[in-house]
């Protein structure tokens, strides 16, 4: 039985969806299994024959997280120690998710899984935390760093801009942070392939859609898409700007494009440009 953790969130949703897809025997936990608690996720994995664990559960408001660094260490530092330690104990794999905020962004270059980190971040800094606790408390584990999540579930950036181009007139928008969208619904089925057929070859993998664009950009394809799937009636004017003159509480890597060639090669996944990626989740966001 494979188990989704964070199954209510964006992407475990996604993954649920898709390993059900595959007609696979799976089971789902949210905030009722709390991954920071030790004797809750002794007392599920007791109760069930877990095959797999897929870890996406997390604290994932960057900007909150300055305020709330307790919080983001222990659910994305602890939590995924408390999994790594019982993964390790029944001998089950994890899968675990990372994000490109680990980088400092000071390349110009895509990232290699082997590139030293430096995050920016409370939330970055978390994360790292958890990775770590992931690579000393368990041998059998993927560590899967995507960057700019977005799909037709929870909070993301594709829903909040449909909603502010419908609302307003003209939006400012940051062009000069480079990095690459991904689909959590795409992603989802990549995760669902690799459990079909696991090969080993645990570590480090980077992944996001194919190419790298601002998030200027990555707006003016969003409001283009909404328009030609009927979303959006009214086009808004869209102002690129620096990300000086758009401060947030949280700083974000000013570049964080990944190289992809290593989960493409060793674990077989398959990468599709970003565009075509955010036309099907546009499509299916009109209904
Ligand atoms: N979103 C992005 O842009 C992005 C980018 C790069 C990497 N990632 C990574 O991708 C993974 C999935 O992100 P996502 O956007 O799908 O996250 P999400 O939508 O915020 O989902 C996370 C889920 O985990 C739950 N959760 C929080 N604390 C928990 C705890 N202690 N025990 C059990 N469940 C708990 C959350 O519940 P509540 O909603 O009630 O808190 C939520 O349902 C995360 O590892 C994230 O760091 C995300």
């Amino acid at each position: 039985m494979i188990w989704v953790i964070g199954a209510a969130g964006m992407l475990g949703s996604d993954i649920l969806q898709q390993i059900k897809n595959y007609n696979l025997p799976v089971c789902a936990t949210d905030q009722e299994c709390d991954i920071t608690n030790t004797q809750t996720v002794e007392n599920f994995l007791q109760s069930q024959k877990i095959s797999c664990m897929i870890n996406c559960a997390a604290f994932t408001d960057v900007n909150g997280a300055e305020q709330q660094k307790e919080k983001a260490f222990a659910v994305n530092a602890r939590g995924p120690e408390v999994l790594a330690s019982a993964a390790q104990q029944y001998r089950i794999p994890l899968i675990h998710f990372s994000t490109d905020y680990v980088f400092s962004g000071n390349k110009t270059s895509p990232y290699l899984e082997t590139d030293n980190t430096g995050p920016l971040s409370v939330y970055g800094e978390s994360k790292l935390a958890g990775e770590k606790a992931v690579q000393e408390n368990c041998s059998n584990y993927y560590i899967i760093r995507i960057s700019w999540l977005y799909g037709v579930n929870g909070k993301n950036f594709v829903k909040t801009m449909l909603r502010l181009l419908a609302e307003k007139p003209e939006i400012n928008i940051v062009n000069d942070q480079y990095g690459s969208p991904t689909s959590s619904l795409y992603l989802g089925r990549n995760i669902a392939g690799l459990i079909k057929n696991f090969s080993g070859q645990w570590g480090i993998y980077h992944y996001a859609d194919e190419g790298i664009i601002t998030w200027y950009d990555f707006t003016c394809a969003i409001q283009e898409l909404g328009k030609k799937y009927g979303i959006l009636s009214q086009t808004a004017a869209l102002k690129p700007v620096s990300t000086g003159e758009y401060p947030t509480p949280a700083v974000r890597p000013a570049y964080s494009g990944f190289c992809k060639n290593k989960i493409i090669k060793v674990l077989g996944f398959t990468v599709k440009p970003w565009r075509e990626n955010l036309e099907e989740i546009i499509r299916l966001l009109a209904g």
